[in-house]
């Protein structure tokens, strides 16, 4: 196929880009570089530094390229910030997106992997959260997702858009020639690495007093090449599955204290980590129920393991101390 990856340059594209060409794809990346790299978009691919809603950017491509699918990364991504300032979430998240799936219709594009977010399904009323749970995001970032879902619905029933949304626990690790190296750094895992180093003098652990199990938030860690892995699956079941959801999740969930003693077992260093208030926005627990992407798709996951995945995030840290160097 030939694949339009928005948000290639990012983390997680990134890595979808690499394991698509692995298959054999052929990959246009849209990403407008406000935190992606074009040092993580491989070389075979042609790169375009446009909007993902810009509607000549878009047009250029439809009309010049084959394009089958496409895989929808592109994103605010920051659950903190989306709750002191939710209109970047909307634009940039729905509106945006409605430019792409309006684009894709005008070329006749039918096929769309989109990037969604355990973020859609708010506070667990049950763990682990299986698809059916109740979606009530407590955040912008997590409503502006759960409205693309909700369009992708509509642009199904009326239009015959085929679609898969992969609702993402929280992606970490990294591949061997790609990681995670975000402008402004939010995720827990390269937050903690960077205090390993030496890089960062402490990170915070915002909130000690939830109803978890050391009184920290749980989060599920999937590695980023399952996430990638489970992208390929989608694309090649998309005409059969017509409209569907999935999370992509291990199923195990780690406190932030766990994770930081994670890092300190394998990384060999300590790490210094400041109690602080919580942050609005952020659910107690997030732990997936893989049962359906499983069967459906027959994915697993090859990383199940908290310390397998912080190494391949400390091994490419060390070998990429400044990131992509830009
Ligand atoms: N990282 C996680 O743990 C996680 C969890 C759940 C869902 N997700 C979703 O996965 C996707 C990728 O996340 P990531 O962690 O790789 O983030 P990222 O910021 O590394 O990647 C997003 C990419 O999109 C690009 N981008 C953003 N807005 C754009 C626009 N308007 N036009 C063109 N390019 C634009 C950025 O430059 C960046 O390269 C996002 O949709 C995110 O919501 C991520």
């Amino acid at each position: 196929m030939t694949l339009l990856v928005t948000g290639g340059a990012g983390y997680i594209g990134s890595v979808v880009v690499e394991r698509a060409l692995g298959r054999g794809h052929r990959i246009v990346v849209i990403d407008n570089l406000q935190e992606g790299h074009a040092a993580a978009v491989p070389s075979e691919c042609q790169l375009v530094q446009a909007d993902y809603g810009d509607r000549a950017a878009l047009d250029a491509i439809f009309s010049t390229q084959p394009i089958d699918a496409v895989v929808h990364l592109a994103a605010e991504t920051t659950v903190a910030t989306s709750v002191s300032d939710p209109a970047i979430y909307f634009q940039n998240n729905t509106v945006n997106g409605v430019a792409l799936l309006d684009a894709m219709r005008r070329h006749g594009v039918m096929r769309l992997v989109f990037s969604s977010t355990a973020a859609t399904y708010g506070e667990p009323v049950t763990v682990p959260m299986t698809e059916e749970h109740p979606q009530q995001p407590i955040n912008a970032y997590g409503e502006s997702k759960l409205m693309f879902e909700q369009i992708i619905r509509w642009y199904h029933r009326a239009y015959g858009l085929k679609s898969a949304s992969f609702r993402y626990f929280n992606a970490a690790g990294a591949t061997e020639s790609r990681g995670e190296a975000h402008r402004h750094e939010s995720h827990l895992i390269p937050l903690i690495l960077d205090v390993a180093a030496g890089d960062r003098p402490s990170v915070n652990i915002y909130g000690s007093d939830y109803p978890t199990r050391d009184g920290t938030c749980v989060r599920d860690y999937v590695h980023v090449s399952d996430i990638a892995d489970a992208h390929l699956l989608a694309l090649d079941a998309l005409d059969q599955l017509g409209l569907d959801w999935f999370n992509i999740g291990t199923g195990t969930g780690n406190s932030v204290a766990e994770v930081v003693t994670a890092v300190e077992r394998v990384t060999g260093h300590p790490v210094q980590a400041i109690r602080a208030e919580r942050r609005p926005g952020d659910p107690a627990t997030l732990v997936a129920s893989s049962d359906r992407i499983r069967q459906v798709l027959g994915w697993s996951p090859r990383y199940a393991d908290l310390d397998e995945i912080i190494a391949t995030a400390w091994r490419w840290r060390r070998q990429n101390p400044t990131g992509y160097g830009d």
